[in-house]
């Protein structure tokens, strides 16, 4: 389950995951502001989310009265990515921001310092610098005045961060010189393609309880649809994996073939490019 209570099934260390954790661990090492864009679907959040270890991370910096056998895990995580991620609300202004955020980077810094310090009494030292990078995800959602007080967070405290946004969040960032100055990377997270659908095809093709087997016409057909109506994006092959299983049901059917996939096209909004 993911923070919107949303189940979202085992993660999948795809390629595009590597090249986002080098790409992260690049922006902090240096301390670059870096862009990461790509289409809707395609995994960026779960893949920046997977970086900063914040789906175990979550509960323990909303809830700061809470005490759990596991939390000491949870910080030496924290210690080892040194990132908070932080999604900005709709239509928050920048005090919102700014008191959240700040309260987050602070929550983040207090863990890692418990972790740094466990074996210490008073282990509150001086936690200030302990996070090494803001991940903004729906950046999107920063107004001009939103970028320029993470432009001054960066000025004034040298920590990386990334923007995490659609295809065409570069274009906008360019109209202010003072924040795309900055910005160090631009990279482009892609979808699936190739092999690397194919394995992820194999997993959801096993996870209705069939096999795939690239060997027979009928599957290679069925694939070869998928491929092209999803064009290799996450979610789209997640919903349409969903609709096939009920129209296997429905029909009682146990083999996918390019009608079945044609069938639930048209159950599904297919308006992502
Ligand atoms: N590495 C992965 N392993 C397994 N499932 C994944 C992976 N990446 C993405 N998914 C699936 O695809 C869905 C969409 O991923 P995600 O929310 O990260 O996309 P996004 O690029 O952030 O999209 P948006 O631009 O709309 O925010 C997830 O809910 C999940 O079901
Ligand atoms: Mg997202």
């Amino acid at each position: 389950m993911n923070s919107n209570g949303r189940p979202t099934g085992t993660f999948i260390a795809t390629k595009e995951h590597r090249r986002f954790v080098e790409f992260a661990s690049a922006v902090r090492k240096h301390r670059y502001i870096g862009l990461c864009y790509g289409a809707a679907g395609v995994g960026k959040t779960l893949s920046a989310r997977r970086y900063a270890h914040w789906d175990l991370a979550e509960p323990l910096l909303e809830d700061r009265r809470r005490r759990d056998p596991g939390d000491a895990d949870i910080r030496a995580a924290l210690a080892r990515s040194r990132t908070a991620f932080y999604t900005p609300a709709i239509f928050a202004t920048v005090r919102d921001l700014r008191i959240n955020l700040t309260a987050r980077i602070g929550h983040v810094e207090l863990d890692i310092d418990e972790h740094l310090h466990r074996d210490e009494k008073g282990w509150i030292v001086d936690s200030d610098g302990l996070v090494e990078m803001l991940i903004f995800d729906e950046a999107e959602r920063l107004s001009l005045t939103a970028l320029e007080f993470i432009r001054d967070i960066f000025d004034r405290t040298g920590v990386g961060v990334i923007l995490i946004g659609m295809p065409g969040m570069e274009k906008r960032l360019s109209r202010y010189p003072q924040f795309y100055s900055r910005v160090g990377f631009a990279h482009q997270y892609r979808p699936l393609a190739g092999d690397e659908l194919s394995f992820v095809l194999t997993r959801h093709w096993r996870s209705l309880g069939l096999d795939l087997d690239e060997a027979d016409f009928t599957d290679t057909q069925a694939i070869a649809t998928i491929a092209r109506i999803t064009g290799g994006n996450f979610r789209l092959l997640q919903r349409l994996f969903v609709q096939i299983d009920r129209i296997l049901k429905i029909n009682d059917l146990s083999v996918v073939t390019e009608e079945v996939v044609a069938a639930t096209r048209t159950a599904l909004v297919v308006g992502v490019t």
